[in-house]
């Protein structure tokens, strides 16, 4: 079949049950025939090879079942890198964005203040590992920022398949290149329930998180559209124990702030003297995460995303 017809039957099948059913049609077909965009548009005559072509019937299908193309094709851009993906880690948004631009600038106003000493950061559920390793290769592209400066970066998560993840993607997009080897000892994984398995001996200068903050009512709906993303990075309602936490009145909680309600404290524990948090947190419950860093003795700031919404704290 031609690329033109099979495109035009993609999208039709997909215009069924995904709003972006263009955009889909495309970034699959980009995907599994090497081409670039502009390819696509010109060689509208090219015949499909039968393998690609039942790749592509395949990954329509599970499209149509919700699962997002991030997972179909196994990767996503994010700040301009590209992540491998797999359904046990969250698919990395444009909202968590401002929290890698801001945490450059904090890292690199720290480096400037301290001089030689090697900074150290933690990324606190990590998952894909997409926050350290853009914040790593952002401050490897400064010219200021020579390998030998850059920073210690433990990535730590409960789950040990989102670590492989993020195991997997700091080799792919920082194990390359002449100081592949000095860039990489930089980097331990940690599997640990929040700061449980981090001796509190250990300080971070910068502590970095998006955890799972969305309200527990709000995941049941939210994955009702097939997303297949986990709840495990998603629910914030979610006990020391793994539980469904509870609120004062004994109900069910369901603000999304459980777990923020016990990482603050924890990381307030790990955190070195002059250092900074910063924290991803829903539109609906950032001013309630400052309020929580604020009892803690921080002074904090919110930084609004790209769309202008509140998503991001900062505590010192
Ligand atoms: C919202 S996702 C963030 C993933 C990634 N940092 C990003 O921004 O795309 C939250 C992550 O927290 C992890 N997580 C959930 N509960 C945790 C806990 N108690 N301790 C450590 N990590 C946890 C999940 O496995 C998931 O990878």
């Amino acid at each position: 079949m031609t690329l033109q017809n099979l495109k035009t039957q993609i999208i039709k099948e997909l215009s069924q049950v995904s709003p972006s059913a263009k955009l889909d049609a495309e970034v699959l077909l980009i995907d599994s025939l090497g081409f670039s965009k502009t390819e696509l548009l010109l060689k509208r005559d090219y015949e499909v090879p039968a393998e690609k072509e039942e790749w592509l019937r395949d990954a329509v299908a599970r499209r149509a079942t919700g699962l997002p193309i991030a997972y179909i094709t196994g990767h996503k851009e994010f700040y301009g890198y590209d992540f491998i993906v797999t359904p046990d880690v969250l698919i990395p948004k444009p909202d968590t964005e401002i929290l890698v631009e801001r945490a450059v600038d904090v890292i690199l106003s720290m480096m400037d203040a301290r001089g030689e000493n090697l900074l150290t950061v933690c990324d606190m559920c990590t998952g894909s590992g997409c926050i350290a390793v853009a914040v790593a290769k952002t401050l490897l592209e400064d010219e200021r920022v020579p390998a030998e400066q850059l920073p210690k970066f433990t990535l730590a998560d409960i789950s040990e398949p989102a670590l492989d993840i993020a195991r997997r993607n700091v080799a792919a997009l920082l194990g390359s290149g002449p100081d592949a080897a000095l860039i990489l000892s930089r980097f331990n994984f940690v599997r640990t329930n929040l700061f449980d398995a981090i001796s509190e001996a250990i300080k971070y200068d910068v502590i970095l998180s998006n955890p799972p903050y969305i309200p527990h009512t709000m995941v049941d709906e939210l994955l009702q559209d097939g997303r297949s993303e986990p709840r495990l990075a998603l629910d914030g309602d979610i006990t020391i124990d793994g539980d469904r936490a509870t609120n004062d009145s004994g109900e069910p909680a369901d603000d999304g702030l459980a777990i923020i309600r016990n990482l603050i404290p924890q990381a307030a524990a790990h955190l070195a003297p002059r250092g900074s948090i910063l924290m991803e947190t829903g539109e609906y419950n950032a001013e309630a995460t400052a309020a929580i860093a604020e009892a803690v003795g921080f002074n904090t700031e919110i930084h609004r995303d790209l769309e202008g919404q509140l998503r991001v704290v900062e505590f010192y």
